[in-house]
């Protein structure tokens, strides 16, 4: 079977037609009724005229292994994966991506004639919507990351690639700021901090990132940082995007920063995940467009 992402055959502006060609994507969660990649790459798909149709699959954690096969037997070409299903899908892979077995997770599964590879796409999606949206060098930069939980991992991993003067990661608990730091400790200068020295972190960095859920719907009262703890000049950046202006970056705006929230990492990871699936560059401007409108209630 040909894996390859074939154009339609029909009038793709029409909305293409599902024919004996599509070739079948998806994602998997636990839940997974609330996500919006099936809307954004279903759009992804009609706009750059590939043949394929890209379904929400609701898999608990006791049928991985079922649904590898089921990607393996059915031809499916592409697979997101979300939450909580990350790490543990890795054992049914047959190979993962050296950068998503330094992270430890995947979150996009390619089926190469039936060989299925891991991929994490969320680290370098954060650092592609960053440099397009906020700060396009981060060489010499100082960053500091809050949390370190899965998301910072991978945002660590990508942004030590980007030559930054360094990283230092601020946690509630300690222990996982140092077991993070500690493993990417040969990629760049990482200093991992206690949520005690957040304050006096924040007015020496010229790049601030919040990778934990605080300020997340339904707390969006809450913020990881005082307002006006960032020094002058100082980037805001949020991986949350509900809502899609945290009170972390309203305040900072309102203080003449530079924001970034988490619709343009969502987005971009989307984005190479297609590029990984079908070779193609991925329509970013009509997948925003589409997650906006649902964003907003809309019907896209
Ligand atoms: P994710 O995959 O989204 O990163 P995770 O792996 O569960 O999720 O990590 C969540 C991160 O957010 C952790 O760094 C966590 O801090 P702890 O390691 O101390 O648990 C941080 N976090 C979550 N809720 C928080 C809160 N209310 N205040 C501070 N940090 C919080």
């Amino acid at each position: 079977m040909n894996y390859s992402a074939e154009p339609f055959a029909g009038n793709a502006a029409a909305g293409g037609a599902i024919d004996s060609h599509t070739v079948l994507y998806g994602v998997i969660g636990d839940p997974v009724r609330h996500s919006k990649s099936p809307i954004m790459m279903n759009r992804a798909f009609r706009e750059t005229s590939v043949n394929g149709v890209y379904a929400a699959f609701h898999i608990k954690e006791d049928q991985l292994a079922a649904f590898a096969g089921g990607v393996r037997a059915m031809g499916i070409r592409g697979v997101n994966v979300t939450i909580p299903h990350k790490v543990n899908i890795m054992k049914y892979l047959d190979e993962i991506d050296p950068a998503a077995a330094a992270i430890g997770a995947v979150n996009t599964i390619v089926n190469e004639d039936g060989k299925l590879i891991g991929y994490n796409t969320d680290g370098v999606g954060y650092v592609r919507s960053l440099k397009e949206e906020a700060m396009p060098s981060i060489a010499g930069k100082r960053v500091l990351v809050i949390g370190a939980g899965g998301a910072a991992r991978g945002i660590v991993h990508a942004l030590a690639a980007e030559r930054p003067e360094r990283i230092v990661i601020a946690n509630r608990s300690l222990g996982k700021a140092e077991e993070l730091a500690g493993a990417f400790a040969n990629l760049a200068e990482l200093e991992p901090i206690a949520s005690g020295g957040l304050e006096e972190a924040c007015g020496q960095a010229d790049l601030v990132i919040n990778t934990t859920s605080v300020g997340m719907y339904p707390n969006v009262d809450e913020s990881p940082v005082g307002k006006g703890w960032l020094k002058e000049g100082a980037v805001a950046s949020d991986l949350i995007y509900n809502p899609l202006a945290t009170r972390f970056l309203r305040e900072a705006e309102q203080l003449g920063h530079t924001v970034h929230g988490g619709l343009g990492m969502f987005i971009q990871q989307g984005a190479i995940a297609f590029e990984h699936w079908t070779g193609k560059p991925a329509p970013v401007q009509a997948m925003r467009e589409t997650v906006l409108a649902a964003l907003n209630g809309q019907r896209s």
